[in-house]
């Protein structure tokens, strides 16, 4: 009689994780408020603009303005710190695809740099091998809600005259050496996504603490207008990337319970990595003294495959799924510079807009070769989703406890 799930036996666990996003009668007033208000986009209606100052305020920004989504955010705060065609921007190479593809579509060059081993974040050595003549920003990405080495970056970026822009896109009031992330460079992004911890379903922010850079970015995000500006007057090269008034209500109302469940992430985070101590071969990923918080977006764990009989990390993953792990995940199966995006010949369009004659500056991304980012996608990095962190104790001890399950009963897993 199989023990492992896999294999046919009982699983360990029958109930879901806490599901999300998470919604009560205060979301449905404040839609309703919306709706009935007749003021249904920003430019009318007051909860995008309400939200931008509550969610900058939270976040320790001067300024923020709400859009479209964080990668179209990603493109805005890279315009305002003035990066343009052919410049070059490093980006990790472990990372989603918008925080390259950004830069991409003005026409700048993403310039890939590895990824520090116990965090996955932005390596400052492999950040400063990578600095030439032609780069002008570094793109740290707070990956799964934990501060990449801003000491470390922002030292580089003052030496070499660069600007800084945080792809904050997974980490609401995380912090580094005391502050929440998104405005220790020139400027910083966060999504609103779905699947992120605080959500409309689709949303985005650019956050800085300069004025100017504030009004750029809205005077892009709003067709090139301006405050005092004629409705049809349009006076830089803009587009519409509004959020509306319901996402604006929703993000409000969800902002309300985001530090509780920030809160009860941190706790269910800091009792997970005690527990995993029993767990020969899945280590969390160690936190550096200098993040004083992890948003917790995800949970990262490094799998080892020896301790794990060779099975290899697709299969123990399936193994947890059948045993009720179902929110665990193998992560970004590609480094970014292998997505094939990245490989095709210009960049998959017949006519790529933004290249602007540059295509002969572009690298050849199937040269690149960061091993700490390929070790992760293809062996390493497993992810925990937030949701699971929501949970009580014994979600967290279940976790662990398959762990130990499959371990126990290796010659099981098909
Ligand atoms: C690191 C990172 N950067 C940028 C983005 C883009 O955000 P959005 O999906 O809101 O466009 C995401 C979203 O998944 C992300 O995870």
């Amino acid at each position: 009689m199989a023990h492992l799930a896999i294999a046919g036996g009982t699983a360990l666990r029958q109930a879901p994780f806490p599901a999300w996003p998470i919604w009560d009668q205060s979301d449905v007033q404040a839609l309703q408020r919306v709706l009935q208000s007749g003021h249904w986009d920003a430019l009318k209606g007051e909860e995008v603009s309400h939200f931008e100052t509550e969610f900058a305020a939270y976040q320790g920004a001067a300024h923020g303005v709400a859009v479209t989504n964080g990668t179209v955010a990603l493109k805005l705060a890279l315009i305002a710190a003035g990066v343009g065609p052919v410049d070059e921007v490093i980006v990790p190479g472990y990372t989603f695809i918008a925080t390259a593809t950004a830069a991409l579509e003005l026409g700048a060059i993403p310039i890939f740099a590895d990824v520090d081993p116990q965090t996955y974040t932005l390596d400052p050595d492999s950040v400063a091998a990578c600095i030439t003549s032609r780069t002008r920003a570094i793109m740290p990405v707070h990956l799964g809600g934990c501060p990449a080495d801003m000491d470390g970056l922002l030292a580089l970026a003052r030496r070499h005259g660069l600007a800084v822009v945080e792809d904050a896109a997974q980490a609401w009031g995380a912090s580094w050496n005391g502050c929440r992330v998104g405005t220790l460079g020139q400027c910083g992004i966060v999504s609103f996504h779905a699947s992120k911890n605080l959500t409309a379903g689709e949303g985005g922010m650019v956050l800085c603490n300069d004025p100017d850079v504030a009004s750029l970015v809205r005077s892009l995000s709003n067709c090139g207008r301006q405050p005092d500006g004629l409705w049809y007057a349009h006076y830089l090269l803009g587009g519409n990337y509004r959020l509306s008034e319901f996402q604006g209500a929703v993000l409000r109302s969800q902002l309300q319970r985001y530090p509780g469940q920030f809160a009860r992430r941190q706790a269910n985070a800091a009792y997970l990595t005690e527990a995993l101590a029993a767990i020969d071969g899945v280590t969390p990923l160690s936190a550096d003294p200098r993040v004083t918080a992890n948003a917790y977006h995800m949970y990262f764990l490094k799998y080892d495959n020896e301790r794990f009989g060779g099975i290899g990390k697709l299969r123990f993953i399936a193994a947890m799924r059948a045993e009720g792990i179902t929110d665990l995940h193998a992560g970004y199966s590609l480094p970014a510079y292998r997505q094939p995006v990245m490989l095709a010949k210009n960049f998959g369009l017949a006519k790529p807009p933004f290249l602007n004659g540059s295509h002969a500056a572009v690298p050849d991304y199937g040269a690149v070769a960061c091993p700490v980012t390929e070790y992760a996608c293809d062996h390493e990095a497993l992810w925990l989703r937030q949701n699971v962190l929501l949970g009580e104790r014994r979600d967290m001890d279940d976790v662990v406890a398959a762990m130990d399950k499959i371990q126990r009963h290796l010659d099981e897993v098909p």
